[in-house]
């Protein structure tokens, strides 16, 4: 072998060498940019072995200088050595420029036919659910919707209320209190006489709101939950309009065959006192559906729901308004068990874990 053939060897072995690593070059899952830093690579080898200052290059030149009889062989040699080189390195550079093409299309292709992402919307807790509803009869019967404070003094929750200290009534009412003379409110009937100090007579409110006892968390009680207060005062208020006002918001809510009943009772701020119960909204007082027991008001026909009565003069009187000018009746009731025995939850403290899998039903 002549000196030139060897030379071509060379350049032969030592671009195979080099090229190597792109011979069974596997592009799957490689993006963009490293696809382009190949394709420069790719480029780099291309100039080193093509190019004008290429070692193939400076063998073309020797071809004139070999002797004529083997210079048609040499001749061969040099150039298929020359075209192994290009078509290798072109077939590369077109097989990453088609991966680049294809990659570039996948990222910027927009499917315009695929539905949008539905922003997840919340919704409203049970108890506000109900809250609302009741809120809104009240609203178009020309009351004002009253919210105050839930952190009260003994005067708001109890003095004012007609339940002086050492009164039976307030121990049932425990609840939670500061070091400085403050508890939170167990009632919202606190609200009755915070509206009437600020607006006077006549006042018709419905106060929602969080109270709070010292209970112990079981399936119908939790230290915190919320009450609805309502209060009508105003010139010639009796007891009738009492029992026509709750009729009224309890018909609209569960239908007008709703009937409702009143038992006397006892409440330190209101005299006449009574508790009032409605016939139930599952079986409507017949106490069964089909030949099984009604369960939402457990066989009796009636679902107790809240205490009432008419305002007692001293919590007028508290409130600088003339028990000999204005009456009014008061009532009070709590959502939870409200809210409970609309949607059949059996355990009111599922309202409060946040499980939202109890939650999402009431979408
Ligand atoms: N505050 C009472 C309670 O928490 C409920 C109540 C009874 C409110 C009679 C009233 C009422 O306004 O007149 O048990």
């Amino acid at each position: 072998m002549s000196e030139e053939t060897r030379q071509i060897d060379e350049i032969s072995e030592a671009f195979e060498q080099e090229f190597g690593r792109f011979a069974d070059l596997n592009l799957d899952g490689i993006g963009v940019s490293d696809a382009e830093a190949l394709l420069r690579e790719v480029n780099e080898l291309k100039i080193k072995y093509t190019g004008k200052k290429s070692a193939i290059a400076d063998a073309k030149k020797l071809i004139g200088k070999v002797s004529p009889e083997e210079r048609g062989a040499f001749g061969q040699l040099v150039q298929s050595v020359e075209t192994k080189i290009t078509s290798k390195i072109s077939e590369t550079e077109s097989k990453i420029k088609g991966h680049i093409l294809r990659a570039k299309t996948e990222s910027e292709r927009l499917d315009v036919t695929i539905p949008g992402r539905r922003p997840r919307a919340g919704h409203l807790h049970p108890i506000t659910i109900v809250r609302q509803k009741i809120e809104e009869i009240f609203v178009s019967m020309g009351y004002a919707i009253e919210d105050d404070r839930e952190i009260e003094n003994d005067y708001y929750n109890f003095d004012a209320l007609n339940i002086p200290e050492g009164h039976p009534a307030r121990e049932s009412q425990d609840t939670f209190y500061t070091t400085d003379g403050f508890a939170l409110r167990s009632q919202t009937s606190t609200v009755q006489i915070r509206a009437m100090e600020r607006r006077g007579a006549p006042i018709r409110i419905l106060a929602p709101g969080r109270v709070f006892r010292r209970d112990t968390p079981d399936m119908t009680h939790t230290p915190m939950f919320h009450q609805l207060e309502g209060l009508c005062v105003d010139k010639g208020i009796t007891m009738a309009h009492l029992k026509g006002t709750v009729t009224e918001w309890l018909q609209r809510l569960f239908g007008s065959d709703t009937r409702t009943r009143f038992r006397p009772s006892y409440f330190p701020f209101t005299e006449p006192s009574a508790e009032f119960d409605f016939s139930c909204f599952v079986c409507h007082g017949s106490g069964k559906v089909g030949d099984q027991r009604c369960r939402p008001c457990k066989g009796s026909g009636w679902i107790e729901l809240g205490g009432s009565g008419m305002v007692h003069p001293n919590v007028l009187r508290a409130c600088k308004i003339d028990p000999t000018i204005y009456s009014g009746f008061a009532f009070g009731f709590g959502l939870e068990r409200m809210a409970a025995l609309m949607y059949s939850i059996d355990d009111i403290r599922h309202m409060y874990d946040n499980d939202v899998r109890f939650l999402e039903q009431f979408r």
